[in-house]
Parts: C-alpha cells; structure tokens; sequence
C-alpha cells in the first residue's frame, strides 16, 4: 500500500463526511418541524390548573423550535444539500400527563442526536456547525427542564 496522500481520496472522504452530516441534519429537522406541532397542539390542549405554567412554556418552546429549523435549515442549505419538506409523525395524546411525557421523550431523543451531530461537524473540521449546535442544544436542555420540573421529575 503506498502511503502517498491521494488528493482524490481526502476529497472523497471529506465530501462522504459532509454528507452524513447533511442526512443528520435533515433528521434534526424533521424532528424540528414535529416538536413544532406538537407544542403548538399541546400548548393549547393541555388541561388543568396545575399546568398552566407549562402550557405557557411550550408555546415559547414552539418558536425556539422554529427558530431552530430556521437555523438547521441553513446549515443543510450551506453544505449544499436540499432541506427535508417532510416532519417526523407527531404523537398525540389526549392525557394533559401524557402529552408532557411524550415532548419530554422526544426533547431527550432530539439531544441526544445533536450531541452526535456536534461530534460529527468536530470531526469534520466543520467548527462553525458545531457551535451553532451547542446554542440550540443549551435550548433544548431547557426545554427538557421545563418538562420534567411540570412533571415533578426534578
Ligand atoms: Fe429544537
Ligand atoms: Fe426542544
């Protein structure tokens, strides 16, 4: 095996690299557009007095949400790849516990893969990508607070 550096092959690696990153990314967003709809649902159809708060919250939680489409949108368009149209199904439930329990879950699935997502943009070289990342992380981790603490899990 020569030990020569193949111009082609760096390229190749880093454009497969690059790839993965933008099928990650249109995954956060898909998530993006069902936390949307189902904070925009549930902000409105959670019921009883002891979840006023939390109702409030999780319609500030929807525009972080859009806010971080908005944001993961650009990245997918910046890298060049084409920003996903389609949402992951958004669960539902008529159980004002239930409803929370649900956002929580996919709050706790949705930073789970951002921390994935981070470490691929770091070893990417993409640096700019993963601090943008850590911002909408930090807000998820928030959102995930929010939740628990309307749970009584904290
Ligand atoms: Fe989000
Ligand atoms: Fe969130």
């Amino acid at each position: 095996m020569s030990t020569k550096t193949e111009p082609a092959d760096a390229e190749g690696a880093s454009s497969s690299m690059k790839d993965e990153i933008i099928r990650g990314l249109n995954e956060d967003l898909a998530r993006e557009y069902k936390a949307i709809i189902q904070y925009v649902v549930f902000s409105n159809t959670l019921k009883g007095a002891e979840y006023g708060d939390i109702a409030e919250q999780l319609k500030k939680h929807a525009s972080q949400e859009l806010a971080h489409a908005l944001e993961v949108a650009r990245q997918v368009d910046y890298l060049g790849g084409d920003p996903t149209m389609k949402g992951k199904e958004a669960e539902y439930s008529q159980d004002s516990k239930t409803m929370l329990e649900i956002d929580l879950r996919a709050e706790q699935e949705t930073i789970k893969n951002y921390r994935e997502r981070i470490r691929q943009a770091e070893r990417a070289g993409e640096f700019a990508l993963s601090e943008t990342l850590r911002d909408i992380i930090a807000e998820e981790q928030d959102h995930e607070i929010d939740l628990k603490d309307a749970l009584g899990l904290r």
